[in-house]
């Protein structure tokens, strides 16, 4: 040992620590902002086919009869617009924009201002495709993801608020320096904990008393908010939404929400395969009526699991209506003790995992039970089930098999779909068309994508009893 090395040793150690504590918190900061946004979004089959051309559609989009400078106000080159550029800072799973854009939208609306649509844009890594590492991320035309209001539809007949308008057209209108630049670090601080109901209303109220035509919300930079959403993850993670649903189901730019034209040709090509293997005396026009969907994560979503016991999470966004079947109460920690913010006991963490990753006889078991009591309640027997899945391994067959047992006549899971190219890219939105027009549909309550077919199958008019949570 050369003799200098010894006086520094103790601090050089007390360095070596201080540094390996700053990165590993570091990590788990990140990692844990990116699990609660991706975790529930991943679809990943990486296709070998070329990805969509939209070329087509692009051109249906420009041609929107609102896109007319000489229409009246709050319309044309008078009009009032407002573009949620924070809303596309970052990026994030469909579902997790869908939930934004939707109540983006509904702001738009309420304080009289056109909102301006754009493309969904992709995580390199959630795209069905390979993408070069040095080419932009994918695009997916929201027009084929979404039909209705947000997507440029009218509003109800009546309703004066201009329509939708997309990007293109919004810098014709609203060049660059006509408009009023609204960093989102300016309203979001004061409202970090507030309720659903107080930021909806401050944003409103915002922009409806804005003289400006011509509004673009900012985001403010990573360092000050990682998810500089008008609405965020944090947010939707949460309770806080709640308040705010019986004004939303009843809002235009939620009832007016339909199907894209897409996603419908999707299901409509793969409707077949839902036909009741024996027709009986209830047999309806659309065979999806008489479909059992589920929705089951596998794989990497045991570690979101972990990490909403870790955090204690509540289910998310429209999953806590309370009027729902099968609530979730986080359990409290044992008698006594205080747990470290970001750790739960295994107890608890068990009790999570039995709700968010259940095994194949859990599974079996709660699918058993939600047919018996739907038919309780409906007199409706149902014999084609519906997995969903992102699971590409035996454990999807092993689960058929137990399912099998319990007497379904056809078993479909996602990978049995045909889709072109166009349906693939919106896959996610077609299985959730499934599950939005199913007899019954069991999601789970910590996902952004069993919310919003949470959402449609309410604003459908289905029974709490046919909306199931593992
Ligand atoms: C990306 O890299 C490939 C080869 O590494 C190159 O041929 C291509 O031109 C690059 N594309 C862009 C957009 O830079
Ligand atoms: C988790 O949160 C709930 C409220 O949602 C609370 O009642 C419970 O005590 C919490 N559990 C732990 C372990 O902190």
């Amino acid at each position: 040992m050369p003799p200098l090395a010894r006086p520094s040793r103790p601090r050089l150690w007390a360095l070596l620590l201080t540094a390996l504590a700053i990165s590993v918190l570091y990590d788990v900061e990140v990692k844990r902002n990116l699990k609660l946004v991706y975790e529930f979004t991943l679809y990943r089959p990486i296709n070998r086919d070329a990805p969509p051309d939209y070329t087509e559609m692009r051109e249906w989009e420009s041609r929107l009869p609102q896109h007319d400078t000489e229409l009246p106000f709050p319309e044309g080159k008078t009009g009032r617009y407002v573009l949620f550029a924070n809303s596309r800072a970052h990026q994030a799973g469909w579902n997790n924009k869908l939930n934004e854009m939707l109540f983006n939208t509904w702001l738009a609306h309420d304080s009289n201002r056109a909102y301006v649509f754009h493309d969904f844009i992709w995580e390199k890594t959630h795209y069905p495709w390979r993408t070069p590492a040095n080419a932009s991320n994918p695009l997916t035309p929201l027009t084929a993801l979404v039909a209705g209001p947000s997507a440029g539809a009218p509003w109800d007949a009546g309703d004066s608020a201009p329509r939708a308008v997309t990007e293109v057209y919004f810098d014709l209108v609203c060049p660059k320096h006509t408009r009023r630049v609204i960093n989102t670090r300016d309203v979001k601080p004061r409202l970090r904990h507030a309720d659903g109901s107080v930021i909806f209303d401050a944003w409103r109220r915002l922009l409806s008393e804005a003289p400006e035509r011509c509004i673009e919300i900012e985001a403010a930079t990573p360092e000050e908010d990682a998810f500089p959403e008008t609405f965020d993850i944090y947010f939707w993670s949460g309770r806080r939404s709640v308040s705010l649903w019986d004004a939303f189901k009843d809002a235009p730019v939620s009832r007016l929400l339909r199907t894209s034209p897409t996603v419908q040709a999707a299901v409509d090509a793969n409707a077949h395969l839902f036909q009741p293997a024996r027709p009986h005396t209830n047999t309806r026009a659309n065979p999806l009526e008489s479909v059992f969907s589920i929705h089951v994560r596998r794989g990497d979503f045991k570690q979101a699991c972990l990490e909403h016991a870790a955090l204690n999470s509540t289910f998310y966004n429209w999953n806590l209506l309370p009027f729902l079947p099968d609530k979730f109460d986080p359990p409290p920690p044992p008698p006594g003790i205080t747990l470290l913010k970001g750790t739960n006991t295994p107890e608890n963490e068990a009790a999570f995992l039995a709700r968010c990753l259940p095994f194949p006889e859990a599974i079996a078991h709660k699918v058993r039970e939600a047919r018996r009591e739907y038919r309780e309640h409906t007199g409706h027997r149902l014999d084609v089930l519906y997995i969903m899945s992102n699971d590409g391994t035996t454990w999807l067959d092993a689960l058929k098999e137990t399912l099998r047992a319990d007497g379904w006549n056809r078993i479909v899971t996602s990978r049995d779909l045909r889709l072109t190219a166009q349906q693939k890219d919106v896959g996610v939105a077609v299985d959730m068309d499934i599950g939005r027009q199913s007899a019954v549909f069991i999601g789970n309550g910590w996902s952004s994508f069993t919310s919003n077919v949470v959402h449609r199958r309410l604003i459908d008019g289905k029974e709490p009893i046919s909306i199931r949570f593992w």
